[in-house]
């Protein structure tokens, strides 16, 4: 209360004793009560971290773009061991990431920690295609630009982490770095035993995991680049075309249908705002026309420009046929805040996923609903010839055998 509210309450009182009184006593309550809240938000507050003055996680809300604070205290859950993971045994997970009504939007749900790298029997021949490529072609497929170096081994911190307690069987955690127990490879990238000749810190995340990935940071205008990564098995674009690139470049310079419509302003928010303890999943699918992972040579080579759809010769048989389906993560490194951005490939022979129940049918619908710019970017005009009739009668073979009554069961 101030001298000049005090003076006139006086006056009032003398005034008018009735309602000065009700007005002191109303004064009275809003503060005991507002005192009461205050008192419950401060004893809710998170201890801030030493020369930080407010939790950090909050700091950053505000933060000014380009400027991440290092959240010391954001701990990223280390997963359980994977209940009898074998590199022999354990199958891919099936997604079946594909409705019967195709729809363009964002896509993205919330991911469990535990599954952040997904492993599988396909680990050793991921591997071998990651080694060849590298050996092949080296760092056009991957690279880690200085402003991203401390992010990347930040991604190898955590991996230190992560691999060897969801993975015991494959990974060994040691003072230097990991130890590959199946194939005998030692990674070393911890702080203090990095030498000069350290390889690419890209180069080492990318031969543990089955998954390529992506470094993305924000600039001062609050815009994500590509900053580092390793694209390896991508199938139809290539690191050196985006890197460096703002988020939005990496897309409409492909072409990706509606991307400025319904697409852009969405993620640019979500990538601002995502914080460190909300990590994101999503999948997509494409039909390729032949049976090669790492680069899909029926759109053409991979060393020459001018290369898409539009050059692929048409599918003649449904043994060409694949199903390639991507699992993406996205989520907030701690102490650098970039984003990492996770693709998982899964590869397989349209014909053995039309064995599937319902599998033929819904593919079918999803296919039929695609827009002309989806039919585009996804090439339809090359194998809907083969695929339309082939889907559709696996697809009456089931319904004759009663598989009608499919329940939603998306993304599985
Ligand atoms: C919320 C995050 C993101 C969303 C919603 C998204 C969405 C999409 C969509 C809809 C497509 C078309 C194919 C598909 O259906 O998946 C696509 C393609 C692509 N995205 Fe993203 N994306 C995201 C993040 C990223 C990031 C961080 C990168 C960084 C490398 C990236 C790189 C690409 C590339 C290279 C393509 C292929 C473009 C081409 O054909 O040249 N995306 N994205």
């Amino acid at each position: 209360m101030n001298s000049t509210s005090a003076t006139s309450i006086v006056q009032l009182l003398k005034e008018n004793p009735q309602n000065a009184k009700l007005v002191l006593l109303g004064g009275i309550i809003i503060f005991v009560v507002v005192t009461f809240f205050q008192s419950i938000n401060k004893s809710r507050k998170v201890k801030p971290a030493i020369g930080i003055t407010e939790p950090t996680a909050k700091l950053n809300k505000n933060r000014k773009f380009g400027h991440w604070i290092p959240d010391y205290e954001f701990q990223t859950p280390i997963p359980p061991a994977f209940e009898n993971w074998s590199i022999k045994e354990t199958r891919p997970i099936p997604y079946r990431a594909f409705k019967h009504k195709y729809a363009i939007n964002m896509g993205i749900r919330n991911m469990e920690w535990d599954s952040w790298f997904e492993l599988d029997n396909e680990w050793e021949k991921f591997h071998i295609h990651k080694l060849e490529r590298v050996e092949e072609r080296g760092t056009e497929l991957y690279q880690t630009l200085p402003p991203a170096r401390d992010a990347v081994y930040e991604l190898l911190d955590e991996m230190w982490q992560y691999l060897p307690n969801r993975y015991p069987t494959l990974f060994k955690q040691k003072e230097y770095g990991l130890d590959n127990l199946v194939t005998g490879e030692v990674h070393v990238f911890k702080e203090g035993f990095r030498t000069e000749k350290q390889e690419d810190p890209a180069l080492t995340a990318a031969k543990m995991i089955q998954d390529d990935f992506a470094i993305m940071m924000e600039n001062e205008e609050g815009v994500y680049h590509l900053k580092a990564g390793a694209i390896l098995l991508a199938g139809f674009w290539r690191l050196k075309d985006k890197l460096n690139m703002p988020l939005s470049m990496i897309h409409t310079s492909g072409d990706v249908p509606k991307y400025n419509e319904k697409l852009k302003s969405g993620m640019e928010k979500f990538f601002i705002r995502q914080p460190c303890d909300k990590p994101v999943v999503r999948n997509n699918y494409f039909i390729q026309t032949d049976d090669h992972l790492p680069w899909s040579t029926s759109i053409g080579s991979e060393s020459e420009e001018g290369i898409g759809w539009y050059t692929a010769e048409p599918a003649t048989h449904a043994e060409q046929l694949y199903f390639r389906s991507e699992r993406q993560s996205l989520r907030r490194l701690p102490k650098s805040g970039a984003i990492v951005f996770t693709v998982r490939t899964y590869f397989l022979p349209i014909a053995e996923l039309a064995q599937e129940p319902y599998i033929p049918r819904r593919l079918l619908n999803g296919m039929s609903t695609w827009d002309t710019d989806v039919q585009e970017y996804k090439g339809w005009h090359k194998y809907k010839d083969v695929i339309v009739p082939y889907l559709e009668e696996k697809a009456r073979e089931q319904e004759a055998n009663g598989l009608v009554q499919e329940k939603e069961v998306y993304p599985f």
